[in-house]
């Protein structure tokens, strides 16, 4: 069943100015990494249609992937991230219906989605697991999760103790992201029909965001 706001909790806490200063970085400063990503958004998005639900869509950078006939809803929970959104969309002609909350917290019904997709969220949500739950259940039967995240380096490696020493304080500066999550095994453990992802080094110049995942999900028909 849909969850109630009731039920949920989120762990939006950041204060004002730092959401309006992220919203601004996010809209201003991944331009490069988004030029050396649209090769694999592009074939990663290249057949979306029907309800489509993005979580966390920030500026908007996956916004040119998409064509006009889909039903976008968008779940930003930074309200300050919306102006660049709208920007966007209207300068592609698209029609978005974007909402300040998270998956936690809105009562999305159950099998209502033919595509729920993310870029780089999975790593600041509060509960993963949890997240990764929500996405199965809004899915239709047969629908799709599409994914890129940054992940933690392999067992074993230097750069993984990088991360992990890191981690306490990139989660502060770095709007609760974290840096020690294994995403795929996360979503490979969720209950999907099927699960393809490849693992990648993302054209970033900070080591520690640099392992990447990207790949899809499908839920049983
Ligand atoms: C690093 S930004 C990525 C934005 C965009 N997806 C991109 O690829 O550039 C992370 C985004 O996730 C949003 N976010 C944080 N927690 C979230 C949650 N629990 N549910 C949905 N979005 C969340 C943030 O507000 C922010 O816009």
């Amino acid at each position: 069943m849909p969850k109630t706001p009731s039920q949920t909790s989120t762990a939006w806490h950041s204060p004002q100015w730092y959401q309006r200063f992220f919203a601004w970085a996010m809209a201003t400063a991944a331009q490069g990494y988004e030029t050396k990503m649209a090769d694999r958004k592009r074939q990663l998005f290249s057949h979306l249609q029907g309800e489509v639900l993005e979580l966390g869509p920030g500026a908007g950078p996956n916004l040119p992937y998409f064509k006009p006939e889909i039903h976008w809803l968008g779940l930003e929970p930074n309200p300050y991230m919306h102006p660049y959104l709208q920007q966007q969309a209207d300068s592609l002609g698209l029609n978005i219906d974007v909402q300040t909350t998270t998956l936690a917290d809105i009562a999305i019904p159950d099998n209502s989605k033919d595509v729920v997709l993310c870029t780089l969220v999975l790593c600041s949500v509060p509960d993963l697991e949890s997240t990764v739950q929500d996405i199965l259940r809004v899915l239709k039967p047969g629908g799709q999760f599409l994914f890129i995240e940054h992940v933690m380096a392999p067992a074993g490696s230097f750069l993984r103790r990088v991360q992990t020493g890191l981690c306490p304080l990139w989660q502060v500066i770095g709007d609760g992201c974290r840096l020690d999550r294994e995403t795929g095994k996360v979503i490979e453990s969720a209950g999907f029909a099927k699960v393809d992802y490849q693992t990648f080094e993302a054209p970033v110049p900070i080591a520690v965001v640099k392992p990447h995942i990207i790949g899809a999900a499908t839920k049983a028909s």
